[in-house]
């Protein structure tokens, strides 16, 4: 690696089914095709070992070529997909967890997830109970969730008795949604934070700025060890190998609690990034 940055280890989150994640990933919405590829077999080589990517995202055979391209073994990786809103049905989510697979060239994922809840459809529990049967076929390894509120979960849990895992949302500076954060905690599902730097639009931000100086980090940095210290799981996205390393390297240093309460205070009711609201929005 001739980065600015060298990475260390990153510590391992234990899952509520006996498997762990890397507690960093790369985020791949966007990176599609040889240069999605390219992006991502970048990311392995500077250490990332966790890859979230989707049905929706298009990207899945650029997942697989970038882990053909990046030599690391795929044992060594933690993969993630999500199944899409428009096949929520049983038989519909099963045949598109072996398209996932196929688009891929691999034999199971570690992860897979329902992308958003679409509670209008209101067929959730049924891709549920459909994940559940693709984790006993060996399919995907682990199962959980994505934009799903207390009421959708609180749903999958009392008509099939399984947990997800995991519960992964919007999250970043200005939307900080800590009651998702302790529903999930209580459950003892971990969340993962989707956009985790607000897509780049509070590298600007005063507070995080003097944080940034202070510390003598960026401020990307000191947003990632912002989701890590509140157990987020955060999962950024950058095309450049600098930044990608930069991003792994906030192992090796603690905001303080007063830099903790500094950050709580950029919060918006409305700071969600597109007003996807999981309550209404739908994605199919
Ligand atoms: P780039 O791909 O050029 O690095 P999010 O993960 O919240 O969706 O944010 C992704 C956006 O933030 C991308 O546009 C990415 O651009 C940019 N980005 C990622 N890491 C950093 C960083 N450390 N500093 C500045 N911008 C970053």
């Amino acid at each position: 690696m001739d980065t600015a940055f060298p990475t260390g280890p990153i510590p391992d989150v234990a899952l509520n089914d006996g498997h762990t994640l890397p507690a960093i990933g790369l985020g791949t919405y966007t990176l599609n095709g040889s240069g999605g590829a390219a992006a991502m077999a970048s990311a392995i080589r500077e250490g990332y070992r966790l890859l979230d990517a989707a049905f929706n995202y298009e990207n899945e055979g650029a997942l697989g070529e970038a882990i053909r391209i990046s030599g690391v073994p795929r044992s060594e990786l933690v993969l993630a997909s999500k199944l899409p809103g428009r096949h929520h049905r049983h038989a519909e989510a099963l045949a598109t967890i072996d398209e996932s697979l196929w688009r891929a060239g691999l034999e199971y994922y570690d992860l897979y997830l329902i992308h958003w809840p679409n509670p209008r459809q209101g067929h959730y529990v049924e891709a549920w109970r459909a994940l559940i049967e693709a984790r006993k076929r060996g399919l995907v390894q682990s199962i959980g969730v994505s934009n799903f509120l207390p009421e959708h979960i609180d749903r999958l849990i009392a008509e099939t008795g399984v947990v997800p895992a995991v519960n992964q949302i919007e999250r970043h500076p200005r939307f900080q949604q800590w009651g998702q954060i302790a529903f999930d905690r209580s459950h003892s599902i971990v969340t993962q934070a989707w956009s985790p730097l607000g897509r780049g639009s509070l590298l600007d931000d005063p507070v995080l700025s003097e944080i940034a100086t202070r510390h003598d980090r960026t401020v990307g940095q000191i947003v990632l060890r912002w989701q890590v210290q509140s157990g987020c799981l955060p999962l950024p996205k950058s095309t450049s190998p600098a930044r990608q390393a930069e991003n792994l390297a906030v192992f090796d240093f603690e905001l303080s609690t007063n830099d903790m309460t500094a950050i709580a205070a950029v919060d918006r009711s409305d700071g969600r990034l597109n007003n996807q609201d999981p309550a209404i929005y739908e994605e199919f």
